[in-house]
């Protein structure tokens, strides 16, 4: 039997429709997500092999420097969006609806996500399940494609008690199993899990049809998503288990900001040919 993973998704797979998320999942490729928040990184993640973008409420703390995601509006997160989709217009694009954006009623969530769409999103994607399944389904319904978010939803970290791994219990584990299920029934098109046992990722995996992308949920996921500044290694002091850096952005910012001032002080930039 094939595991998944084992294939490559052919060129174009997953970009411009949901609809390509489940067919990743049907023919065993892995969906690569990662985020970004601003034009130049779309630039550069537009010539990559990512499948989609996530405009993630993660902006709060690591562009702007917040200790939570709480602080992100729907005008905060439309902004970070127009300047994704100016620089990743090819790209499948999803953008988080923020904080309680989903717990003020079916019309309140369906302006944050018309906005959120209107700003260059293709999809939204929405932290937690109980209490707003109907939203959810509202907006499937009203024709905007939905992701769901489970296990760490970091925009419940004050109840959460803090950012920790989720269902880690017979109960944690049987709500979650709960949750993504009622999720799925309400039409979202795809499952973020984040910080939970892998067992029960791979589980959850296996009892949906529609692809997990997971963050900490271990190898057993149909696709992985990391935060752009973890991925290159430019959140130096933040270090978690599950975030592998895949290349050192920060020496590589630290080496061009050192190389600079060297040659303004020696007097070697700028040359002639580099000015008027
Ligand atoms: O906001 C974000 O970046 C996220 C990912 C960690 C899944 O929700």
């Amino acid at each position: 039997m094939e595991t998944i993973g084992s294939k490559s998704p052919p060129a174009g797979l997953i970009a411009g429709t949901p609809d390509g998320f489940a067919a990743a999942k049907a023919a065993g490729a892995r969906i690569v997500m990662v985020t970004a928040y601003d034009t130049w990184s779309a630039r550069l993640l537009a010539d990559s092999p990512v499948d989609c973008i996530l405009v993630g409420d993660s902006a709060m703390m690591v562009v702007h420097g917040e200790k939570d995601t709480l602080g992100a509006t729907p005008e905060l997160m439309a902004m970070h969006t127009r300047a994704v989709s100016r620089g990743a217009p090819g790209k499948f694009i999803v953008a988080d609806m923020p904080f309680l954006a989903a717990r003020k009623g079916e019309t309140h969530a369906l302006e944050c996500a018309a906005m959120l769409l209107r700003s260059g999103a293709h999809a939204v994607k929405i932290e937690g399940a109980q209490g707003h399944t109907h939203v959810v389904r509202h907006l499937v319904e009203s024709g905007i494609p939905v992701m769901g978010h489970l296990g760490l939803t970091p925009q419940w970290v004050r109840g959460l008690g803090g950012f920790k791994v989720q269902a880690r219990d017979a109960a944690g584990a049987g709500q979650l199993r709960e949750d993504a299920s009622a999720l799925e029934q309400a039409g979202v098109f795809a499952l973020v899990l984040e910080c939970i046992p892998q067992g029960l990722a791979r589980e959850v995996t296996a009892m949906l049809r529609i692809p997990t992308i997971g963050i900490g949920a271990g190898a057993g996921c149909d696709g992985q998503v990391l935060v752009l500044h973890d991925m290159l290694g430019l959140n130096p002091g933040f270090k978690a288990r599950f975030a592998r850096t895949f290349a050192d952005g920060a020496a590589l910012v630290r080496g061009g900001a050192a190389r600079f001032a060297e040659a303004v002080r020696g007097g070697e930039f700028p040359s002639e040919g580099e000015g008027f």
